[in-house]
């Protein structure tokens, strides 16, 4: 269809989150944070005290939870939960939940809706490769594990939210070999996309280099 989509996906902590939104800004896009919603619906299984071991449950979370993505805030049924999704706990519980097709399906269709008028940026693991495989523009952002976790420390002490740094390691390797083997929408680059490590870039400098692309591409 004519609403063009950047897609870009990428492992935890690369980066992906600040640069699909400032693109978005910068293009006057909309902007998807698809983690958010496996974030939102793991959150909200916690909250609900669903049967975690339930994939039929957990899906019915997904598809019922009441999100709002208000500006800058994310609301779970009018509550701000933005930091709240953060939270390591929950990240972790969302890429095992992520692993359930069932889940991913009831996604699905939320995530085809931020596809608006004039245009979206949408980030995950699976943008290119399932969501939008039409995306005009497809970017894997990587970076070395080291770089990421510190990046993932950085974010969370000036949070405020105590860290450390083996910790990190070990949970971003854990969850970078749940996202790149499980069975269903597996992390992995699209065809046709670029492949961008930004290992030894500044948040500026992606940024610029996919609008470049982007204006390379239209
Ligand atoms: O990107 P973020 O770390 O917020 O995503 C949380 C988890 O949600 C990831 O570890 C991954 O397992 C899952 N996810 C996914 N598909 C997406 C986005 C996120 O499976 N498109």
């Amino acid at each position: 269809s004519l609403i063009p989509v950047i897609a870009i996906d990428g492992p935890t902590a690369s980066g992906k989150g600040t640069v699909a939104h400032k693109v978005a800004l910068r293009l006057g896009f909309h902007y998807l944070d698809s983690g958010a919603l496996y974030r939102l619906t793991a959150l909200s299984a916690l909250r609900r005290e669903t049967d975690l071991a339930d994939e039929h449950a957990l899906a019915k979370v997904a598809e019922h939870m009441q999100v709002n993505f208000d500006g800058a805030e994310i609301l779970l049924a009018n509550d701000n939960v933005s930091a709240a999704i953060r939270a390591e706990e929950v990240g972790n519980l969302a890429s095992k939940i992520a692993a359930l097709p069932a889940v991913r399906q009831a996604l699905f269709a939320v995530q085809l809706g931020f596809r608006r008028a004039p245009g979206l940026v949408a980030d995950g693991r699976d943008m290119g490769t399932v969501i939008f495989p039409h995306a005009k523009l497809k970017v894997f952002l990587t970076a070395s594990t080291e770089a990421r976790a510190q990046r993932r420390y950085k974010q969370l002490i000036d949070k405020g939210i105590s860290a450390n740094m083996e910790d990190l390691l070990s949970d971003l390797k854990a969850r970078d070999d749940r996202d790149t083997h499980r069975a269903i929408a597996p992390l992995a680059p699209a065809e046709g996309a670029h492949i961008l490590d930004t290992s030894n870039m500044t948040a500026e400098q992606a940024i610029e280099e996919v609008l470049s692309l982007y204006a390379r591409r239209v």
